[in-house]
């Protein structure tokens, strides 16, 4: 299949956007169940700068969804502070995506990129306008026809991250959002999601397991400890931009970074008890 692809040029001078800034001072986060109480996350200092891409990775079960939701606003801190600013002075806009089934099986990949921008105010004519040129950003023109069942588990997540891209978030909250995909399928979309932020300056933080795709793609990259998850090491990643696999791979700070946190995540995840 060709692909074609919007003119992102153009879109970044029609959405001359900045990204949302990012401030968690020593967020606690205290689950009651009735299995008891759980601390998910302590003591937690993190920041994203507008456009800034942070990656964040730790073992499982450290909070690092639960502090994508409390970002997002869909859950809230036992304790500390945590702001979300927008460069415009507005209301911070954020969009949130996962792995997996996220779409709705009854609408076609087009209207379930509109689906969010009801509650925007958009005539349906200008929804399905801006549906189309997503869908277009992300290699899937010819498919906005289509249901989700109908294409590949790759196009599924590429129409997901059309969806969120739909309101025009300024912060980007990916959590694991090629974990379930096919490799060769995950560097093409690797690729096209910095290629996107790239075009759009979008703040992103994204949640991985993969040391790789961490150093691909971000900016700084926050390890976390095992639960209850605080911050074990932050970096910032040195390989300059535009990036590949290949590139990066061959750049001398490849090995020793992999190596720094890798060191770092298996402490973590022999300390977390999973392999004892
Ligand atoms: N709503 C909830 N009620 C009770 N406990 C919860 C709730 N949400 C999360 N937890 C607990 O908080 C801890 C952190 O969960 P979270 O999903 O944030 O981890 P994670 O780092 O995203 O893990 P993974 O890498 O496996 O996705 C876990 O022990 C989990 O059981
Ligand atoms: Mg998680």
């Amino acid at each position: 299949m060709s692909r074609t692809y919007a003119n992102n040029q153009a879109e970044t001078k029609a959405n001359p956007i900045a990204g949302a800034c990012v401030v968690a001072r020593n967020i606690t986060k205290v689950f009651s169940s009735p299995g008891g109480v759980i601390t998910a996350c302590k003591d937690v200092n993190l920041s994203a700068a507008p456009g800034e891409f942070v990656v964040i990775v730790g073992p499982s079960g450290c909070g690092k969804s639960t502090l994508l939701r409390m970002m997002a606003g869909l859950d809230s801190p036992t304790s500390g502070t945590l702001q979300v600013d927008s460069p415009n002075g507005k209301r911070p806009t954020n969009s949130m995506v996962f792995h997996g089934r996220t779409l709705f099986p009854w609408l076609s990949l087009r209207s379930n990129v509109a689906y969010g921008m009801q509650m925007h105010g958009k005539s349906r004519r200008a929804r399905l306008d801006r549906a189309d040129e997503l869908l277009d950003l992300v290699g899937l023109g010819d498919f906005r026809n289509a249901w989700p069942h109908q294409v590949s588990e790759g196009m599924r997540q590429r129409t997901s991250l059309a969806r969120a891209l739909a309101i025009d978030p300024q912060l980007l909250l990916m959590d694991e959002p090629f974990g379930a995909l096919d490799e060769q399928t995950r560097y093409i979309l690797q690729e096209e999601l910095l290629r996107i932020w790239d075009n759009t300056g979008k703040t992103v933080i994204f949640v991985t397991h993969s040391i790789e795709e961490a150093l691909l793609l971000g900016d700084r990259i926050v390890v976390m400890t095992a639960r209850p998850g605080t911050i074990a090491d932050d970096i910032v990643v040195p390989f300059p931009r535009p990036r590949s696999l290949t590139t990066i791979r061959s750049h001398a700070e490849f090995g020793p970074l992999f190596d720094r946190i890798w060191s770092r995540l298996r402490d973590e995840v022999e300390r977390g008890g999973a392999f004892r």
